[in-house]
């Protein structure tokens, strides 16, 4: 049933990008961008925590390796107030407007990190996730799967520094990617698991094919393709 930040009248629709920390989540996001746009798609890509200016100064907040006080409901509330509103001041106008939205982590991550890897209440973490929401979902997760301490040294050759998520024990990060692999086992239909030790092209050709036939799915429902909008 539609909850109250769900839109009958949602035209576009949203495909999430989550997975380890390094796996090659923004990678696939701007292969799919390149892809979508090609085909006359209206594409906005997006990320979280951000994704708006409220969003981003929260993002700050969490990644902020100079605050490890932060405690573990307030972490999970921030995650939760920078999604309410990335999802009603940008994604819900952009499906609306018959856009694709494209988003580097969601709901996800946090069930992931704060609820398997964190070990955080899961009744918490999916009130949270509700109120953020609003009976909202993402058409389609792909989750890019890959071995912890590969994407940790794929983060520091791209030279980057580590944010304070990313410095946690490599077993926090590997029950993280259990939560997301939990995840796509509870629901099949809407979370896809891609193997991200492939090379980056095989996986983006892999991704094209799932969003492909989500797009096909939406033409039947709605009867307009990109071309017609
Ligand atoms: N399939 C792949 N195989 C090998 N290297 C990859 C692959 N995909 C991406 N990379 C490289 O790994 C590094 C991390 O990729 P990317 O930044 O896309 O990951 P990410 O999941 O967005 O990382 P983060 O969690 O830090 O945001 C980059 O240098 C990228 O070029
Ligand atoms: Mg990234």
């Amino acid at each position: 049933m539609a909850g109250e930040a769900e839109t009958p009248r949602r035209r576009g629709f949203m495909v999430v990008c989550d997975g380890s920390n390094g796996a090659g989540k923004t990678t696939l996001i701007e292969a799919l961008r390149r892809h979508l746009e090609q085909l006359g798609y209206d594409v906005v890509v997006t990320r979280e925590p951000g994704g708006t200016a409220i969003g981003e100064r929260i993002r700050k907040l969490l990644l902020d390796r100079n605050l490890p006080e932060m405690c573990d409901l307030t972490e999970l509330m921030l995650f939760g107030a920078a999604r309410a509103q990335h999802l009603r001041e940008k994604i819900l106008p952009a499906l609306e407007a018959g856009k694709v939205v494209l988003c580097d982590r969601f709901d996800s991550a946090t069930v992931a990190f704060q609820q398997y890897a964190r070990g955080l209440d899961p009744a918490k973490v999916a009130s949270i996730n509700a109120l953020a929401l609003g009976g909202f979902r993402p058409d389609l997760y792909l989750i890019l799967d890959l071995d912890p301490s590969t994407g940790l040294e794929r983060v520091r050759q791209r030279g980057a520094a580590l944010d304070r998520l990313e410095g946690e024990q490599l077993a926090f990060l590997a029950r993280a990617r259990d939560g997301f692999l939990q995840q796509a086992k509870a629901e099949p239909q809407r979370y896809k698991v891609l193997d991200a030790s492939l090379p980056a092209e095989e996986v983006a050709s892999r991704a094209v094919a799932l969003v492909a036939a989500l797009a096909e799915g939406r033409r039947a429902v709605h009867g307009f393709g990109a071309a017609d909008t």
